[in-house]
């Protein structure tokens, strides 16, 4: 099978304008969410990623139909009759697990594959077994699969969704689903706040759901008999955009990043400032650059709206050219470092400590072949590579194409040399 790499020449400076996609984070589970309301449900903005073609795959398979037309998704759910999640789809994708809970409510039984471990470390699922488990689920695991039955339907509960490192944004996301169609009422403590969160209740909201507290950590659900289809627009990707910026920060470059929710990207914007990089906040839109002259600073990974993880790899490889000492902490995936070693190839100056990556900023960075391992992994060896002198390839883009649309393209018309090439 072909694999792709990125071909990428640099040092290069961005400048001009880059648009922000929707939000993968926020299209999956609101994806799934859709098994609960049968009918025709219309997503737009959605992007055309793989893992956006994995959850097509997924739905088909138990009945549901999908057409997809650019960036709109129509899923018609009025069928739905395998509820099922295939090992060959799971393993693809870890987020495969948010049809638990939609699945669950509307079929009152399903099977879906236990997701195995990733190049992120180990992610379990016991809090998304316990809060379904609180409202009712019974569950076993059989052969590598979760098996979730209810008899006489899920019923409302008090549940503390919160885990060893705080709270879970898909568990959040099950739970949540599973108690509009519960009866009574349901207080989720401890509820994930990301905003791809606050997206999904929104749109469960537009299917009739009644949801209070939406956007913060104690959510109110009073159950519903059913929900309708809906039409929805998935908010921006807040990660990407992140990505945009640091790629700015590090070209030494000026990009005005369009369909870009500033108000979503706050603890990142506030370290960017404090790293000496502009940043200009506007109705849709965000200005950021930079002169060079990056400033160490201290990153700590935390729930939202803490700094988000999924931004860890990209803000290393910016302060590996800061003029000093920064530490970078993981405090959600402490395992999250696979970029340091690669970063260090292209003669970052790294050390790892534990959950902490001591970062000493370097004078310049130098092209080498890199393998891309996760999805923000990768990205951040793009941005690295951007800076760095020579030519780097970045081997297994099928990782940065699970998440990112069209980056080389876009990256490309800022002024990025980025070739992309089958080997
Ligand atoms: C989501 C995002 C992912 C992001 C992560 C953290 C999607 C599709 N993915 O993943 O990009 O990096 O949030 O912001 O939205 N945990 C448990 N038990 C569980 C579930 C989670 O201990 O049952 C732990 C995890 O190992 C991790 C922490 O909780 O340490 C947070 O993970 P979680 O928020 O669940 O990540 P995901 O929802 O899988």
């Amino acid at each position: 099978m072909p694999m792709d790499i990125f071909k990428i020449t640099g040092p290069v400076r961005l400048e001009g304008e880059i648009t922000v996609s929707g939000s993968k984070n926020s299209a999956l589970p609101i994806m799934a969410a859709t098994i609960m309301a049968a009918g025709k449900n219309t997503l737009h903005g959605v992007p055309q990623l793989s893992d956006i073609a994995v959850m097509c795959k997924l739905m088909e398979d138990m009945g549901c139909k999908t057409n997809t037309a650019g960036n709109t998704i129509i899923l018609d759910t009025t069928n739905i009759d395998k509820p099922f999640g295939d090992y060959e789809i799971v393993r693809k994708m870890r987020a495969s697990i948010c049809i638990l809970g939609p699945l669950l409510a509307r079929c009152r039984k399903v099977e879906v594959s236990m997701p195995g471990g990733c190049a992120i470390g180990y992610r379990p699922v016991d809090i998304h077994l316990r809060g379904l488990q609180e409202l009712g689920a019974k569950i076993e695991l059989k052969n590598g699969y979760i098996s979730a039955t209810v008899n006489g339907g899920l019923k409302g509960a008090n549940i503390f969704l919160g885990g060893a490192f705080g709270s879970s944004v898909l568990a959040t996301a099950n739970v949540l689903c599973a108690a509009t169609l519960a009866r009574g009422k349901t207080i989720i403590e401890y509820a994930a706040c990301e905003p791809e969160i606050t997206d999904l209740a929104n749109c469960l909201v537009k299917m009739g759901a009644k949801i209070t507290g939406i956007g913060s950590p104690q959510l109110t659900i009073h159950g519903v008999k059913e929900l309708k289809p809906i039409e929805h627009t998935v908010i921006p990707d807040r990660i990407e955009a992140g990505t945009f910026m640091a790629a700015a920060a590090i070209t030494k470059g000026k990009l005005k990043i369009k369909n870009c929710r500033g108000d979503h990207l706050m603890a990142a914007i506030d370290k960017l400032r404090s790293m000496n990089v502009g940043v200009e906040e506007n109705e849709d839109d965000c200005v950021v650059w930079s002169e060079g002259n990056i400033k160490p600073t201290d990153i700590t990974t935390l729930p939202y709206p803490g700094f988000p993880t999924d931004l860890q790899a990209q803000f290393m490889a910016v302060l590996c050219l800061a003029k000093g000492n920064s530490v970078i902490t993981e405090k959600i995936f402490p395992d999250r470092f696979m970029h340091v070693a690669e970063m260090s190839r292209m003669a970052a100056n790294l050390r790892k400590e534990g959950p902490h990556v001591i970062v000493s900023g370097v004078e310049k960075l130098i092209a080498a072949p890199v393998m891309a391992s996760d999805l923000r992994a990768s990205a951040a060896l793009v941005v690295a590579a951007l800076a760095a002198y020579g030519e780097t390839i970045v081997n297994r883009v099928y990782h940065i194409d699970r998440g990112y649309e069209k980056i080389e393209e876009k990256l490309n018309a800022v002024g990025a040399k980025i070739e992309r090439q089958s080997v």
